[in-house]
């Protein structure tokens, strides 16, 4: 059975960005595939510790972020979770890969560029990000992977990073492929050149996994859309297009279908029809963290999880120690 791996980054709360564009996608996936799925922690450090100030708040925020990544994702009904710190092997295999990956493939990823300008400089782990993604992927050798498609780049580097290995060491690794979901990139409400992100300044750019109904409404009415008064399924139009992909990734119909029936609707009236339905199918997911939160089912299952995913590290470690000339 090929496996699957992801991960996300706990950085903040999930938002629907994230959800529609990789978490839905994981679930459906995990009951044909052999799953795993990582809260990447040691990713979400790469830019955090880099501004000089207060190390032991951000640790404190880490903390509470990686545990409300993961139940979260368990609310949405992910198996197979676990945070990637505590299987060291990530680590291990990361250093093996950029020994033997050369700088210039890092130079040229976009999302290092334009952190770096965001952050005024970079540290050397944001420059080094993709080898310890590769090594998330190929430590298990899994064949696909469900993102979005802001990370076709370093899906690209992890399979030549894979093909450099086998062409050094004969063949290990499989080349992991891209598993996108429907292509729809999620867009920011603020600023619809601009994905939905954690990372983005304005709360309101976002609507996250456990906002409140109040939260959601006042967000989407506030959506900024361009001054044409009449709501119509047009991507040059990308602000209502943007609704449009949200609203349909909701409800599971076509945007064109959708517009039959909103396009003489004025754009108020389009936007509380969007945030009723996103209400509705965020509760059952925030309700269900909510109570993850306060029991121990939560280390139960994030306890399994690292079981699992740590088997197959260190059964895999095993053979590239021997492989690569270090002794086991
Ligand atoms: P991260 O944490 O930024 O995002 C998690 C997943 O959500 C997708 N995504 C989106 N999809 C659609 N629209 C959006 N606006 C949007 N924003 C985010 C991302 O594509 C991703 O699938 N580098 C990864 C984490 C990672 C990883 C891995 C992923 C680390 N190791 C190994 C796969 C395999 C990241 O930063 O995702």
């Amino acid at each position: 059975m090929k496996r699957v791996f992801s991960g996300i980054q706990p950085t903040g709360i999930i938002h629907i960005g994230n959800y529609l564009g990789a978490v839905k996608n994981w679930v459906a996936l995990q009951e044909q595939y052999d799953s795993l799925f990582s809260v990447v922690d040691m990713h979400a450090i790469t830019s955090s510790y880099f501004q000089v100030g207060s190390g032991t708040h951000i640790a404190e925020q880490l903390k509470e972020s990686t545990k409300i990544t993961a139940a979260t994702l368990l609310a949405c009904g992910v198996k197979n979770i676990f945070i990637q710190s505590q299987v060291p092997e990530h680590a291990y295999l990361m250093w093996i890969f950029s020994c033997i990956s050369p700088m210039s493939w890092f130079q040229i990823m976009t999302q290092f560029k334009e952190k770096k300008s965001a952050l005024n400089g970079a540290s050397l782990g944001l420059f080094a990000y993709p080898a310890l993604m590769a090594a998330d992927i190929l430590l298990y050798k899994a064949e696909l992977v469900p993102v979005g498609d802001d990370q076709t780049q370093h899906l690209e580097l992890a399979r030549n990073v894979a093909s450099r290995y086998n062409g050094l060491f004969g063949d290990f690794f499989p080349l992991p492929q891209p598993l996108y979901t429907t292509g729809t990139r999620i867009m920011s409400l603020r600023d619809a050149t601009t994905k939905m992100s954690k990372s983005a300044k304005s709360e309101m750019s976002r609507v996250n996994l456990l906002d409140s109904p109040d939260e959601i409404r006042n967000k989407f009415i506030k959506a900024k859309t361009d001054s044409e008064g009449t709501v119509k399924y047009d991507l040059t139009r990308i602000e209502v297009a943007n609704l449009f992909h949200i609203l349909s990734e909701f409800t599971g119909k076509k945007p064109e279908m959708l517009e039959a029936e909103y396009r003489w609707g004025d754009s108020l009236a389009f936007k509380q029809t969007i945030a009723e339905v996103v209400i509705e199918k965020l509760r059952p997911i925030r309700e269900k963290t909510e109570e993850l939160m306060k029991g121990d089912n939560l280390f139960e299952d994030l306890e399994k999880g690292r079981q699992k995913a740590g088997e197959l590290a260190s059964l895999h470690i095993k053979e590239i120690k021997k492989t690569v000339g270090f002794t086991v």
